[in-house]
């Protein structure tokens, strides 16, 4: 494994371009292998074992790519499968979490809203972070149905993503919540949306920033920190048909990118 190797990069679907993109700010220079894995997804609805199989043959794949670094950038692969993935795959894994804790250090209120799929709500690695921080802090846990697939079809701001984001955080509100975490990274992409229906006073808190720089101290550790001089490359897959896969990765991505098919991936089926 060398420092020139690309990072690997999977999610459930589109939604872990909201990390891809700020990686890309962290490490301009690095080369990037993206896995949406959108003809599976939601995740959310999954059971624990299929989510653990697929998150198994993506890193699979990802390392027969020559991945030295792995960004498991979705929380709910991370809640059913972050321990196996790290028992079985020798190399750095970086992996997602609601961003409870900042949350907790910020809010004025007391009260924070935490957005994620219900697999992610109710995971062990959640369970430990609402025991930790939920006798500093009201948490008001808020599993989102739906949002996954409204993302999934390139849908930011239309009519059925908008009611179903005024469902999921005008309660929070009503409860007093100043600050939401977004414990799903599809869920970026609809930040505009809840800061319109949340107003400006309400904190929103992703944590893609964090584990780009998260993922920058890992390679600097590990000797893996590109040093290469010129600008890195992505390349993109997917469980999707291309033509479904294409126009929203290139929508999201904001640019006309290829998207290869994710080959066939037999330990699921
Ligand atoms: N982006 C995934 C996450 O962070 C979405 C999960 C799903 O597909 O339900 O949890």
């Amino acid at each position: 494994m060398t420092a020139a190797n690309p990072i690997g990069v999977f999610d459930s679907g589109v939604g872990g371009l909201s990390v891809l993109r700020e990686i890309r700010r962290e490490l301009p220079g690095e080369d990037l292998l993206y896995v949406a894995d959108s003809g599976y997804a939601p995740y959310g609805d999954k059971p624990g074992h299929l989510i653990e199989a697929r998150s198994i043959a993506i890193v699979e794949f990802l390392v027969s790519q020559r991945a030295k670094a792995i960004v498991v950038a979705c929380n709910t692969a991370t809640g059913a499968a972050i321990e196996t993935l790290r028992a079985r795959f020798p190399l750095p894994i970086v992996a997602m979490e609601p961003a409870i804790k900042p949350a907790a250090a910020s809010t004025r209120s007391g009260v924070i809203g935490v957005l994620a799929t219900g697999s992610t709500l109710a995971s062990e690695n959640f369970e430990r972070l609402f025991t930790r921080f939920g006798t500093d802090v009201d948490i008001l846990i808020q599993p989102c149905p739906g949002l996954v697939e409204q993302v999934e079809a390139g849908d930011l701001s239309g009519d059925q993503t908008r009611a179903l984001l005024e469902q999921y955080v005008l309660p929070l509100l009503e409860r007093q919540a100043d600050t939401i975490v977004l414990g799903c990274t599809h869920y970026p992409f609809l930040a505009p949306l809840i800061r319109e229906i949340a107003g400006p006073s309400v904190a929103i808190i992703d944590p893609s920033a964090a584990i780009a720089r998260e993922l920058r101290r890992r390679l600097a550790d590990t000797g893996l920190l590109s040093r290469e001089p010129h600008a890195g490359t992505e390349h993109f897959w997917s469980s999707a048909t291309p033509d479904k896969a294409q126009p929203v990765i290139s929508q999201l991505w904001r640019a006309g990118i290829e998207v290869w098919s994710l080959p066939d991936t037999p330990a699921c089926r």
